[in-house]
């Protein structure tokens, strides 16, 4: 969600005149657009601001911007810690951030006397305009981004769950699905620029809901719209939540070729009491319902989930229990984080951060290990299979071990790209395959990646 967010709010200003430039000293406006998920997220983007302060002293001729949801959360303490800071404003009030670009800048070139930045702005979400992000989103005009052939659209504003650590629905604010009709017109407008791959976005992106002509419309009757659009080749959505959980989406994946045999689900926790301790709504038989169903209707069907170690109160067993789901699951990657407290969250509220950060870190090193085993497994047997890749471009990192004959030494570039389950696959071929869905057959893999050759 934050990188599509600075992607409009880039398109936005390229739009209006600015330009990128290469290093942070040649610029007169800085922006950072900041994550209040875990503490680790928001003391990076402190340090960075921090950096800033000796630049203030003597140069009072930029603005610098804090914007998203470490924005919303901190609100008016940033202007106060930190006065190198001009502008502080919500996810909700990016769509008119050159505004208040100019209004920071504009007092301060009116009164050079001063040299001081007096002007200083905290918008946040009860201050937006509802309409202006459907604006921003609907009259996107991209930047210039690494694959332009993939795109993020979003279909549903902020959370409603409420999980007992969160800090998104404080930050993000309710739940609101986007008309079908703008995220069609979206879509088809970025199909027409060369998309052939979009991922539509939400924080529970499967409880997507929009009543037009006395009909409840869903996610499952989103991508069966969508999928029509000629040209769009591929349609993903994350991220899933578990709880009453409509099993129309999966159905939609499995009958329509467009949409990816691949969910990104959440489980948290393998274990009940910590579930109903994070608020979660689900136990793990209704979690693992559905990962069975998914297996059932969609062949080659592959999982990803996300973990927090360490919660309150998680004990030996809990932390057994989430090690047995993986290996059930058997997710191609999970996402796992130490449990971090977030002010103003119930957790933080009513229960202790009593797992100590020695054993968080044990518990998150025992669940990735696990967790590569699975891929290591999995991946490996897939040597032989033919997948369709989207190819993303030269691999950053090539792989030169890599045990695939003839790979270091091919005439071809090593290229990175991803098969419908979002596996990642390195192949050899000529870089200007970039942007096209060509099929490659594996022929070795390591626990993050498959190797193959053009088939
Ligand atoms: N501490 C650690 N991880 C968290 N997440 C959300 N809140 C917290 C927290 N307070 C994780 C969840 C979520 C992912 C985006 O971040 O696993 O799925
Ligand atoms: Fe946070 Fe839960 Fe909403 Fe995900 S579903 S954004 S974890 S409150």
């Amino acid at each position: 969600m934050n990188k599509l967010d600075s992607e409009l709010v880039v398109g936005n200003l390229q739009d209006l005149g600015y330009q990128q430039v290469a290093s942070i000293e040649e610029a007169s406006v800085i922006l950072y657009n900041t994550c209040s998920v875990r503490q680790h997220a928001e003391d990076k983007v402190l340090t960075k601001i921090s950096q800033l302060k000796k630049r203030h002293q003597h140069d009072r001729d930029f603005v610098l911007a804090v914007i998203g949801c470490m924005a919303e959360r901190l609100g008016e303490q940033l202007l106060n810690d930190y006065p190198q800071v001009s502008i502080v404003t919500s996810p909700s009030n990016i769509y008119h951030l050159a505004d208040l670009i100019d209004r920071a800048y504009n007092e301060r070139v009116s009164d050079p006397e001063k040299k001081q930045l007096d002007n200083r702005i905290v918008e946040l979400n009860e201050q937006a305009d509802p309409d202006g992000l459907e604006r921003l989103d609907t009259y996107r005009d991209r930047p210039e981004v690494a694959h332009p052939f993939m795109a993020f659209v979003r279909v549903m504003r902020g959370c409603n769950n409420f999980c007992s650590y969160c800090i998104v629905p404080h930050v993000r604010g309710r739940e609101r699905s986007r008309p079908p009709q703008a995220v069609y017109d979206e879509v088809v407008r970025l199909v027409d620029n060369g998309v052939k791959e979009i991922t539509l976005l939400g924080q529970a992106v499967n409880k997507y809901q929009f009543e037009a002509d006395g009909k409840m419309l869903t996610l499952g009757d989103l991508l069966y719209k969508l999928h029509d659009i000629d040209g769009l080749e591929r349609l993903r959505f994350v991220t899933s939540y578990p709880g009453n959980f409509d099993k129309q989406c999966i159905e939609a994946m499995a009958e329509l070729e467009k949409v990816c045999p691949y969910l990104h689900m959440p489980a948290q926790s393998g274990s009940d009491v910590m579930l109903k301790r994070m608020n979660r709504h689900y136990t793990i038989a209704q979690y693992m319902e559905i990962i069975d169903m998914a297996r059932e209707l969609v062949p080659d069907v592959s999982f990803a989930g996300d973990f927090i170690c360490g919660f309150s109160g998680e004990t030996d067993e809990d932390h057994a229990a989430t090690l047995d789901l993986i290996k059930n699951v058997r997710y191609k990657n999970c996402f796992a984080f130490k449990y971090s407290v977030r002010p103003g969250t119930t957790a933080a509220d009513k229960f202790p951060d009593d797992v100590p950060d020695e054993v968080k870190q044990k518990r998150l090193a025992e669940l990735l290990a696990v967790q590569r085993e699975v891929s290591l497994e999995d991946n490996a047997r897939l040597a032989g299979k033919r997948f369709k890749v989207l190819v993303e471009g030269l691999s950053k990192s090539p792989h030169l071990a890599a045990k695939v004959e003839g790979m270091a030494d091919s005439q071809y570039p090593q290229l990175i790209g991803r098969t419908g389950g979002d596996h990642i696959v390195v192949f050899n071929g000529p870089e200007s395959m970039a942007g096209q869905i060509v099929e490659v057959e594996i022929v070795d893999a390591s626990s993050l990646t498959l190797f193959g050759k053009k088939a």
